[in-house]
């Protein structure tokens, strides 16, 4: 380990949304580091999955039930995890699902898209930044004041990574209105949360991963095998989508760094490259 570089061993962290997906592998690579982890989901972990990450490594993690949209939910959260743990380090704002319109939005009724842009903006940048904030009141006092070493660099930091989605710097097509301008405006928070949180010594990052190989997305392009096509002729990489494991890398690079702070890291296999080429033969 660089001199620069700090470690997840022996601290103590949020996760929302770990039963499945993304936060699920996040889960099992944080125990296999020796870090803490008190994980929420609105439902259910799976004895097996449970299991799973509990043989991932040295570290922990135990499974609680929260709605992170319900009121109350951070306050919830972080004082749960100070009162297991004793302590909070990074926070993996992970939990979320896209509402897909399926029918043409021009036949839609205008209640129909307030519903859903309502619920997406509840789910993304509305508990991030409540969650984040409601963490870095814990973790800033433990950050704000570590000394610097000879090179005049600080070698730990407090870490607040976010998943948000290519939606988030490229436009997406219709069926992700509501859940594309959810995860835009979540990366305005990453954005505005790093230069709020700057001066506490905690880094606020994120992770825009392209198209999951999970099993909800698959059951939609399964109905629509058109814009399965459209993406997959659209990654310079393959598999076109994504193995949720494949983000565990950057996200523990974004934890144990201690020097990038308001980056969005695009995780899409070039996707959003290919959509700026100037001419695309195929
Ligand atoms: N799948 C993709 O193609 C894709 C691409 C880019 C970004 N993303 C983003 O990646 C993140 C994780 O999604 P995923 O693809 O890994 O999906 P997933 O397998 O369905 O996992 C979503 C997780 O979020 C939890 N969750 C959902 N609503 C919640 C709520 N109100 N309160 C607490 N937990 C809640 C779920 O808990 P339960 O299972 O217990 O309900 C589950 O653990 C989301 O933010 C999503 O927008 C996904």
């Amino acid at each position: 380990m660089s001199a620069f570089e700090s470690s997840i061993k022996g601290k103590a962290g949020i996760l929302t949304g770990g039963s499945s997906g993304f936060g699920f592998e996040m889960a099992k690579a944080v125990v296999a580091r020796g870090g803490r982890l008190a994980v929420f989901s609105a439902d259910e972990i799976s004895d097996a999955g449970r299991r799973e990450v509990e043989a991932a490594g040295d570290g922990e993690a135990v499974f609680l039930h929260q709605d992170i949209t319900a009121p109350g939910a951070a306050d919830a959260m972080v004082d749960e995890t100070v009162r297991r743990y004793g302590r909070l380090d990074f926070l993996l704002a992970n939990a979320g699902f896209a509402i897909r319109f399926e029918e043409p939005l021009l036949e839609m009724p205008a209640e129909k898209i307030a519903a859903a842009m309502r619920t997406q903006f509840e789910i993304f940048p509305i508990a991030f930044a409540t969650l984040a904030l409601r963490a870095a009141r814990v973790m800033a006092p433990r950050y704000r004041n570590l000394p610097t070493n000879e090179t005049g660099h600080r070698v730990d930091s407090g870490a607040i990574v976010a998943t948000l989605s290519v939606a988030s710097v490229i436009p997406l097509r219709d069926d992700l209105l509501a859940y594309a301008a959810a995860k835009r405006a979540a990366l305005s928070v990453t954005e505005s949360l790093a230069a709020t949180l700057g001066p506490d010594n905690i880094r606020v990052n994120a992770i825009a991963p392209g198209f999951a190989n999970t099993a909800g997305p698959r059951k939609f392009y399964d109905r629509f095998p058109n814009i399965r096509a459209d993406i997959e002729s659209h990654t310079h990489l393959k598999p076109s989508f994504l193995h949720p494991g494949a983000v565990v890398p950057t996200v523990m690079h974004l934890l144990t760094d201690n020097y990038a702070t308001g980056q969005c890291v695009v995780l899409d296999g070039g996707y959003t490259n290919n959509t700026r080429l100037y001419f695309q033969e195929k």
